[in-house]
């Protein structure tokens, strides 16, 4: 097999090529393809955090907090444009885990006749645990629908004590691709709010929030946003609703006049009341940096690439893999996947370590799959071809049989 020619072919018309060289890759011959769990170090974002750091930081001391204090509400308005949403309708605050549920309670505890919560049994489980938590103090009960979930499967399960509906866009198994517009419109005529959770497409699928009024959304920025480990996480709460929405966590960040010290609480009008507590600054400066990167760069040409790698991957997947018995689980018709191709096989945590000891970065997610993730803006098409080569060498040659069985606690 010699794809190596059709590759450097792809890679010499792409026009986001240049990009890769903005990222500090450790090695040119590493194939990292788990972006969509931890992207790599921007090499502005290096000068920008010891900016911050140095003078700042060590220089400005607390005098610095003048230019800090709206960083969150800043870079949301940097990454509003490649979510689809309204520049005064995103902020950076806390971690995906504790912004889902401040949108949740929000939107729940707006109704009490309406207290459970459809999601789907396949949903990152810290959004299943917090919403189930958020229904069952409201009385209510968290209601499943199958995996990767139709407009159908929703509608199903959404009946007048449904208050809200809450779906990833993207999979974080599957990598399948959600009816953004249709489960929206769907759950507005039921009369239930849609809280998404954009932490596996932001930065990769063009979203269009405002377009289909979604009322909320959440997600994560050091995925394909690259901001870096634990970078602050995205609200985005539609312009509308954010006057009509109390979040459970009444923080001083959230106060209309947090320097006025009242004794009270009394929320901000606007998406600031969504925030809680100090802005992690140095670690907001990597998440602006990495949404900079990808405003810079625009959300339909890393898509159009995106997608390009993908079905490449999936094609030569089902040439080179099946008689390896591989099995795409991805959903292979294009708007149905996100930015990740996910491949079951039975072997799948041993052949997770063969590929990392053979430079090829993927990750493993019960069960048997084995997720490869797409980043457009470092990965190249050499990168694709290198994945499926190397996948298919370990396999045929049995070495992925001397790796032990039993996953690592890190995946
Ligand atoms: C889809 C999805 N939702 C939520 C989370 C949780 O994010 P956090 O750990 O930042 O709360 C993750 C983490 O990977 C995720 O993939």
């Amino acid at each position: 097999m010699d794809l190596a020619a059709a590759a450097a072919a792809r890679d010499a018309t792409d026009p986001l090529a240049g990009y890769r060289d903005r990222f500090s890759i450790p090695d040119p011959d590493l194939v990292y393809l788990d972006g969509n769990s931890l992207g790599p170090l921007p090499r502005r974002t290096r000068t920008a955090i010891a900016e911050t750091v140095d003078r700042e930081w060590a220089g400005g001391l607390v005098r610095s907090w003048d230019r800090w204090l709206d960083l969150g509400t800043r870079a949301g308005a940097l990454l509003a444009p490649l979510i689809g949403a309204r520049h005064d309708e995103v902020a950076l605050s806390d971690q995906t885990s504790v912004n889902l549920y401040k949108l949740a309670e929000a939107a729940v505890g707006a109704d009490p006749s309406r207290p459970d919560i459809v999601t789907d049994v396949d949903n990152f489980p810290s959004d299943r645990y917090i919403l189930d938590g958020v229904a069952r103090r409201h009385g209510g009960r968290l209601r499943d629908v199958p995996a990767d979930p139709t407009v159908d499967d929703v509608a199903a399960a959404v009946d007048e004590r449904v208050g809200l509906v809450s779906l990833s866009l993207v999979n974080y198994r599957s990598g399948a691709l959600a009816d953004l517009k249709g489960i929206t419109a769907l759950a507005h005529d039921a009369g239930a709010r849609v809280l998404w959770d954009l932490s596996h497409a932001a930065g990769v699928v063009p979203v269009d929030l405002a377009g289909v009024e979604a009322d909320l959304a959440v997600g994560c920025t050091y995925k394909y946003l690259n901001g870096g480990p634990g970078s602050p996480a995205f609200l985005y709460v539609r312009r509308d609703l954010q006057g009509a929405l109390t979040q459970p966590i009444a923080g001083w960040w959230g106060h209309d006049d947090m320097f006025g010290f009242e004794p009270g609480y009394r929320p901000a009008p606007d998406i600031r009341r969504f925030l809680t507590g100090t802005a992690p600054i140095v670690s907001m400066v990597g998440a602006a940096e990495g949404i900079a990167l990808c405003a810079d760069a625009g959300i339909e040409a890393i898509w159009a690439k995106s997608q390009s790698m993908t079905s490449w991957f999936i094609e030569l997947a089902h040439e080179h893999l099946a008689a390896l018995d591989f099995e795409v689980a991805t959903p292979t018709g294009a708007g149905r996947r996100g930015g990740h191709v996910a491949l079951r096989h039975d072997a799948a945590w041993p052949i997770v370590q063969a590929l990392r000891d053979r430079d090829v970065i993927v990750d493993f997610r019960h069960p048997g799959i084995v997720r490869y993730g797409f980043s457009p803006l470092y990965n190249r098409y050499h990168d694709v071809a290198a994945a499926i080569e190397v996948t298919a060498d370990v396999v045929a040659s049995g070495s992925y049989r001397t790796y032990p069985d039993l996953p690592a606690a890190v995946t």
